[in-house]
């Protein structure tokens, strides 16, 4: 973009002059490369999903002339059955990030502000923006905690990522709970891209709430992040608002590969369960190996951790690693300026971070 002129930017709408949009986390092309910066899984998805793209490639590749389900229902009801709801239940997009645009659409724009926290899913001012919604942002507390009662003030709708992000920290079902009791007249979302490496699912509160909508991905814990599938769950009333704006926007969001892998995926339970235990138990490994080396680590129930290192400055340590081939995320925002946010690697791929940071690093 740095090369376009003034001039040249003439041609576009006024407000696209003005967006600030999301940067991601970088793909680079670099020889044995360590990417612990954007949180994927270090795992490969389910072989039943491998074989399920192959099928369509070796006997139906002749589908491919025709659209895909415009409800990719099959997809909605693998959902349904594996959250254990009902698939009038489930909404499904390209990739959570879809599926919370059109929640911001849907649901957002209010004359009230929406609420969250100062600290979250670098996404929300984007969409905030995007979509003219009006926002009030709450500081976490000094331990990076929601504070419950900032959310039982007047608002347009609420949005928490939980686990956080970047933080790593879990709220509970009782907090969700109480927030959504204060807010019986607004949409309150929980946004649980991280919820399979060890928070509570808000899921099992959808039939109690009306106003509750949880929103989930197929990028971190299936391993699918190359697939885009995000979905959100919620009671009719509300999964008809997506719909909506989705059939206002694009109506095949998801491909027939998109579609049959994660089917499959949700019916591997078993191999969904297994990888996750790996993640989580290569976690808490690696924070007891950064805690001896002295980093301080936020408590996690994702597939990433928070940590900093006091004696030493986030951004250059993020550089030096970088130089020795590991990227980690590091953000130059207030109050986490000094934190990285380090991707879950496996043990082997941990295992190298932590050599490097002691024999490189900070021997
Ligand atoms: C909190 C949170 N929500 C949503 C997403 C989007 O995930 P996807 O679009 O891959 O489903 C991410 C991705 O990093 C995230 O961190």
């Amino acid at each position: 973009m740095s090369n376009i002129t003034i001039e040249q930017m003439r041609f576009w709408s006024p407000e696209v002059r003005e967006l600030e949009p999301y940067v991601p986390g970088e793909q680079p092309k670099i020889q044995n490369l360590l990417k612990l910066n954007t949180n994927e899984n270090p795992y490969p998805p389910s072989p039943k999903v491998v074989e399920a793209v192959q099928k369509i490639l070796a006997n139906d590749a002749d589908v491919l002339r025709l659209y895909p389900d415009p409800d990719a229902s099959e997809l909605k009801h693998a959902i349904a059955k594996q959250q254990n709801v009902a698939a009038e239940n489930v909404f499904v997009g390209n990739g959570s990030d879809e599926v919370l645009a059109h929640i911001f659409k849907a649901f957002f724009i209010q004359e009230q502000p929406l609420l969250y926290p100062d600290i979250t899913y670098s996404f929300y001012p984007v969409y905030s923006q995007f979509f003219g919604v009006k926002t009030k942002i709450l500081p976490l507390n000094e331990n990076f905690e929601i504070v419950v009662d900032d959310y039982k003030q007047p608002n347009g709708g609420i949005i928490i990522t939980n686990p956080n992000a970047p933080t790593s920290i879990a709220l509970g079902l009782s907090a969700i709970e109480e927030i959504l009791q204060a807010n019986p007249d607004s949409v309150v979302v929980i946004d649980e891209a991280y919820v399979d490496f060890g928070a509570e699912s808000a899921v099992s509160l959808i039939e109690k709430y009306e106003n509750l909508v949880v929103c989930q991905t197929t990028s971190k814990s299936r391993s699918l992040a190359g697939l885009r599938v995000g979905f959100a769950i919620a009671q009719p009333h509300l999964i008809a608002a997506l719909e909506a704006v989705k059939n206002s926007f694009n109506s095949y969001p998801m491909d027939r590969f998109a579609i049959a892998a994660a089917v499959a995926s949700f019916e591997d339970q078993k191999y969904f369960e297994a990888q996750n235990a790996k993640v989580i138990a290569s976690r808490e490994k690696l924070v007891n190996q950064l805690n001896e080396l002295g980093f301080k680590v936020l408590p996690s129930s994702a597939n990433f951790i928070f940590a900093s290192l006091p004696s030493k400055d986030a951004g250059e340590l993020a550089a030096e690693l970088r130089e020795c081939g590991i990227i980690v995320r590091y953000f130059n925002k207030p109050r986490i300026n000094q934190f990285l946010r380090i991707t879950i690697g496996t043990d082997e791929q941990n295992q190298r971070l932590v050599d490097t940071l002691k024999n490189d690093i900070l021997a």
